[in-house]
């Protein structure tokens, strides 16, 4: 007969916190209680995924967002839980979002004298929503020096070096939640009979080298001819790998990411000439995972250096993304410079 699982084998999301809590000897409860935020609003979009198929919440918002995207009603969806989530609870200041033009500030939370403040990419890989493929949302979180201070654009426009912490949500097969306050990067499968993140993938370590590209090949043409070498020779054994890639490409940041970050691999946007800046935002898209992937012992560059030293001087600002096992990460940046 099969034994009942014993409760006290499972981590709830909630109780790693209030371990990691007692160990950093961070015990106010304030950047716990904005986690906690972050993963109701999660849950709610989680929900929402889930039942996408059957409801009329597909298909195009007929807006464009700020960086001209087509808008999806689920972005909009997704950006207004995680907003309405940071607002109730108290302990955020002010957010900014990939849907949103300028900064949104929190009255709440600055009566609190809350400390923190979230960049958001509510929901990535807007492409896939209506094929029922993986989709995610990114989470970016800067400390204030000043409680309860009145936030600016400024306030946003910091390095990715400085994140207090930055984490994911990827809905696929299964709605995992992975993030990282700058110690170790933890992955959290929500089971939905509990309603709850269990711990499922404890301090994720990225391999040194894997054999998996994710790149959309399509833009070849337009790429720099650096970009277009490194991608030749991961079609030989001539690579840190030492044999020839496979390709895998989502076109869901989130979900390419994640598995190159379990696997093994690198994912590139690089600059093209329809976008030379490259596509993905730095403050919202690539300085949150790239501050994971480093975490995780992997490496996210721009080309040149490493996408946390880069201090964007507007909120929507995109750059190339060159992210995950460091040793590919390396080889694509030596076919860059010089
Ligand atoms: P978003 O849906 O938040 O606008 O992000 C889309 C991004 C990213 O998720 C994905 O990797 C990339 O765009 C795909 O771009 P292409 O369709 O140009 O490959
Ligand atoms: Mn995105
Ligand atoms: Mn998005």
């Amino acid at each position: 007969m099969e034994q009942p699982q014993k409760l006290r084998s499972i981590i709830t999301v909630n109780e790693f916190i209030r371990r990691q809590e007692k160990l950093t000897g961070v015990a106010t409860g304030e950047f716990s209680g904005l986690l906690m935020d972050l993963i109701l609003a999660s849950k709610i979009v989680h929900r929402e995924v889930n039942k996408a198929g059957l409801v009329n919440i597909l298909g195009t918002e007929g807006s464009a967002n700020v960086s001209g995207d087509t808008q999806m009603k689920l972005d909009v969806f997704a950006n207004e839980q995680f907003l309405a989530a940071l607002e109730v609870g108290g302990h955020c200041l002010a957010a900014a979002s990939e849907e949103l033009e300028g900064i949104v500030c929190f009255e709440g939370g600055r009566q609190r004298g809350a400390r923190y403040i979230v960049a958001l990419d509510p929901l990535d890989g807007s492409s896939n929503i209506d094929v029922n493929v993986s989709i995610g949302t990114i989470f970016a979180v800067f400390r204030v020096d000043e409680p309860g201070k009145l936030v600016t654009e400024k306030d946003f426009l910091r390095p990715g070096k400085e994140l207090v912490a930055a984490g994911y949500v990827l809905y696929g097969s299964s709605t995992m939640l992975v993030f990282t306050t700058g110690q170790s990067v933890n992955g959290f499968t929500l089971d939905p009979s509990l309603g709850e993140y269990c711990l499922s993938h404890p301090e994720i370590r990225t391999p040194e080298v894997g054999s998996i590209y994710s790149v959309n090949e399509a833009n070849l043409n337009d790429m720099p001819e650096g970009v277009k070498n490194y991608l030749a020779s991961c079609k030989t054994k001539n690579n840190p790998a030492g044999k020839v890639h496979t390709a895998r490409y989502i076109g869901s940041l989130v979900a390419d990411f994640h598995r190159n970050l379990l696997k093994g691999g690198i994912y590139l946007y690089p600059a093209t000439a329809k976008d030379p800046q490259g596509k993905l935002r730095l403050l919202y898209e690539c300085a949150p995972l790239g501050f994971i992937c480093e975490q995780a012992g992997g490496r996210a560059s721009d080309g040149n250096r490493s996408v946390l030293e880069l201090k964007p001087d507007t909120l929507h600002q995109r750059c190339p993304l060159f992210i995950g096992s460091a040793a590919m990460v390396r080889h694509a940046e030596s076919f860059l410079n010089g």
